[in-house]
């Protein structure tokens, strides 16, 4: 018999994707270039199997994975972002793909390269793209989907999508989750819904990472306090943030936190954290969210610090330098009554910061919208990402239900829940910004959500002042606030009293 699917690449998430989607019953032809990643696959269906045959056909090249499907293929990429989509492509094509075969990409790409490739492809075959996340636990047992491109080829994999996707029980909002081969979650809410237009998917998940960044930026300077401010032990935080995970904090990203906090090095017996050298990996998605908030004029602050985070993370030999030059306040240890009054000021000031990161980030998928004319579904895209996703939290609840209440909502702040949870907490958000910087610890995540907050509820900012700046010294001209709005005025400012020259 034929298969339903084919997959190329069977590395990581490719293995898992495929289990998955032989777990609800599809039948997967798989090729990867490395033969033995290939063997790895079709060995654990055999395991898990066992005498009930297998349910993966391992193809030795591109024309046998071809004759292995049903028509019209449909064949999945699992291939690092970048050009091996594109070499992927061209085997394919060379292979004999058909003009109305569905090639479905679920790297990590760049959503430009995702719009371009649709276009490149058109009349070849259907290129088409899913974002994809959750890691290699989410790819196995339920990962959240983010697929955008032809609504045809949608129609054709959204049974298959959400099949294998992650589950919401509909009545609490929350991950139903079961980690069994062979008895996957088929009750709930699936976590997959199409996002649009092609680019659009890989976009959304590229924003979803931006935050992911900053989520896990605003833990790590959560930590740092505890650890060099309140002499804390990596023990003892993971202990606060396995608390914290009963609160409305709770999220996959802070039950991890606690996780590593946990773990012993089995080397050396010390707190496996406290081994493990302090400078940040990035393949790139964070940065990317920060570029486009630049280019689109959408703040997004905190997910650009959680970015530059990771860069100053990464000069190591200059910062262990720099330190033995570098003066810091002089250190002033708390008292034990004012250690519990700082954590709690702490967690108060995650959740702030967090509801800014969410508000940046969805505003800047507004934007991104608006300039793309895509019609982007908040209250979806909230959502899905309630299970499956690294970002996953009872937090996406509330966001959900904010986009539920009112789908035109130009930022999350204005929502009323979000804006009654920060003016009953900001305090303790101010207060662990102000001590966590006069103790000299770097609190750019927490502290830019905070000036964020700050300026988006000011009505006059100083930026009258800089426009006075520009026409000084370029004739950049600036508007008046008592004239008609879009009409720009120039001042000779070597002579002020001289009459203004309206210029448009
Ligand atoms: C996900 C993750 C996943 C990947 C990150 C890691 O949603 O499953 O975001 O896509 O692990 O991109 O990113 P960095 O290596 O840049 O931290």
């Amino acid at each position: 018999t034929l298969c339903e699917i084919g997959f190329v690449g069977a590395g990581v998430m490719g293995k898992n994707l495929i289990l998955n989607l032989a777990d609800n019953g599809y039948r997967v032809a798989a090729f990867d270039l490395d033969n033995q990643k290939l063997e790895a696959v079709l060995a654990q269906d055999a395991a898990e199997q066992g005498d009930k045959g297998p349910r993966v056909v391992g193809c030795s090249s591109y024309t046998e994975l071809l004759s292995r499907l049903s028509a019209p293929h449909l064949i999945v990429l699992s291939v690092p972002a970048g050009k091996a989509v594109d070499d992927v492509c061209h085997k394919l094509i060379d292979a004999g793909i058909q003009a109305d075969d569905i090639v479905v990409d679920t790297g990590n790409s760049l959503w430009t390269d995702t719009v371009a490739r649709e276009k490149s492809y058109e009349g070849k075959f259907i290129f088409f793209s899913t974002a994809v996340s959750g890691g290699e636990v989410g790819a196995r047992f339920g990962p959240s989907l983010m697929p955008s491109g032809d609504p045809y080829a949608w129609t054709r994999i959204k049974p298959m999508w959400q099949a294998i996707a992650a589950k919401v029980d509909p009545a609490t909002g929350k991950p139903i989750e079961r980690f069994e081969p062979g008895n996957p979650v088929t009750e709930g809410e699936p976590c997959a819904a199409y996002i649009g237009p092609s680019g659009s998917g890989h976009y959304v998940k590229m924003v979803h990472n931006g935050i992911e960044y900053a989520d896990m930026q605003l833990i790590c300077e959560a930590y740092q306090v505890m650890r060099d401010v309140l002499g804390m032990s990596a023990a003892a935080i993971g202990e606060i943030f396995v608390q914290w995970n009963d609160g409305p904090l709770h999220s996959y990203l802070m039950d991890i936190s606690a996780q590593v906090l946990a773990t012993k090095d089995s080397e050396t017996g010390l707190p496996l954290v406290d081994v493990i050298l302090d400078k940040a990996g990035q393949k790139g998605t964070g940065l990317w969210t920060a570029v486009s908030s630049l280019q689109l004029g959408s703040p997004a602050p905190t997910i650009a610090e959680a970015v530059y985070a990771r860069a100053i993370s990464g000069l190591k030999a200059e910062r262990v330098k720099a330190a033995t030059v570098l003066a810091g306040p002089a250190q002033n240890l708390f008292s034990e009554e004012q250690q519990a009054d700082m954590i709690q000021a702490l967690h108060d000031a995650l959740y702030c910061a967090k509801i800014c990161v969410y508000a940046q980030g969805f505003h800047l998928m507004k934007t991104a919208a608006a300039e793309h004319g895509w019609q982007l579904n908040f209250a979806e895209i909230a959502k899905i990402w309630r299970a499956g996703c690294i970002i996953r939290a009872v937090f996406l609840q509330s966001i959900t239900e904010a986009y539920e209440r009112n789908d035109e909502l130009e930022n999350l702040l204005l929502d009323p829940f979000f804006s009654k949870q920060i003016s009953v907490y900001q305090q303790n958000w101010r207060k662990a910004v102000a001590n966590a910087s006069l103790a000299g610890i770097p609190v750019a995540a927490l502290s830019s959500a905070l000036s964020y907050y700050d300026a988006y509820r000011t009505a006059v900012l100083p930026a009258n002042l800089l426009q006075g700046q520009r026409d000084f010294f370029g004739a950049h001209t600036f508007e008046r606030t008592d004239k008609t709005k879009g009409k720009t005025y120039h001042v000779d400012w070597s002579r002020p009293e001289r009459p203004m020259v309206k210029v448009k």
